[in-house]
């Protein structure tokens, strides 16, 4: 007997193949060896997760939409990736999807696993703060990658993350996201995104990283009135239209494969050009706050490495390698 699942996802096929157009009830259960009953009860599963499903005392049924879910039906037929997210973890609710990669690291789960959640109780930002995680509005969204890493170098892997995404925002939807150093995605003065990135490491090279993103996609001004540390603001919002997140999931995803494939082939250098050209804060004066040190000066580029060289108005300059940008003069 199959799951409850592949009957769902057969069904699901059944309908979808038609395009809107009646499948008879008699043909679903032929198809799936259930009754006409059974073919019912799992059309009133399938409504409740979100699918718009009609019915016809004599045509059958139809689907007339998809619910804008992050379900592994909906994402994995449609995602043209070799290994990112082919191990697709799914949660209708989560504490936190970076502490449930970390357990599937710690047991073995394949590099290029994902662990995505519609809902997180307990989403966590850089430095212990929280990160709201609305259900259904966001992207709420962990990585594992095996790919072994110099330890002091794992960092860019976070900025090819970051420079994916602000290349699908800008591609695709037509936004003009940038990155604030070192792991926020801005849209102008707001942020719309971030970065957390966790990892395990011998001596000298990771054994694994976990990197998390949220991305606030359809939340209203009203769902981030906050209070929080910088504005922040969601596709939606800039673009005064709700966002299919599925999509964007799918997009994210194989322009990440891509990026990462081309990183870990020619190295970080090849992105040099891209992380200045998206940079949120090059030319302007920026205060880091770095362990108990606060720096201020110019963000004048970036080296090959990725490291931010600050200048200071007495001339000199320092290259800076972890912090958090607590302000950019001009902005906020
Ligand atoms: C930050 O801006 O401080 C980073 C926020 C990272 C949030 C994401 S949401 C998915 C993943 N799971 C978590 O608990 N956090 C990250």
């Amino acid at each position: 007997m199959s799951s409850p699942a592949s009957t769902h996802r057969l069904i699901l096929k059944m309908l979808k193949e038609k395009q809107g157009a009646y499948v008879s009830g008699a043909l679903l259960a032929g198809r799936l060896g259930l009754t006409r009953t059974g073919i019912w009860k799992n059309i009133r599963t399938l409504r409740s997760m979100g699918y718009d499903i009609q019915s016809h005392p004599k045509e059958g049924y139809r689907l007339v939409s998809l619910p804008d879910l992050l379900l592994p039906d909906e994402i994995l037929p449609e995602l043209k990736t070799a290994w990112l997210g082919r191990s697709y973890h799914y949660f209708p609710q989560i504490g936190s999807t970076n502490d449930h990669a970390l357990a599937l690291a710690a047991a073995g789960a394949p590099h290029g696993s994902a662990v995505c959640a519609e809902e997180q109780t307990s989403g966590r930002g850089r430095l212990r703060r929280e990160w709201i995680s609305s259900p259904r509005l966001g992207i709420y969204l962990s990585i594992l990658l095996r790919t072994p890493l110099p330890v002091q170098e794992a960092f860019q892997a976070t900025y090819i993350l970051a420079l994916s995404l602000v290349k699908v925002l800008r591609g695709k939807y037509g936004l003009p996201g940038a990155i604030k150093w070192p792991n926020d995605i801005l849209i102008g003065p707001r942020k719309v995104g971030g970065i957390l990135t966790e990892m395990q490491s011998d001596q000298d090279f990771t054994r694994f990283l976990v990197i998390g993103i949220g991305i606030n996609v359809n939340h209203t001004k009203e769902d981030l009135a906050g209070p929080f540390r910088y504005p922040a603001t969601s596709l939606a919002i800039e673009r005064g239209d709700p966002v299919a997140r599925r999509e964007l999931l799918i997009t994210f995803l194989e322009r990440l494969e891509s990026d990462y494939d081309t990183f870990y082939s020619r190295g970080f250098s090849t992105f040099l050009a891209d992380l200045e050209q998206f940079s949120g804060i090059l030319g302007k004066y920026i205060t880091i706050v770095s362990g108990k040190e606060e720096k201020r000066g110019k963000a004048l580029r970036f080296t090959p490495e990725g490291a931010l060289i600050l200048g200071r108005d007495d001339g000199t300059e320092e290259a800076v390698w972890v912090g958090d940008v607590t302000r950019v003069e001009g902005t906020f």
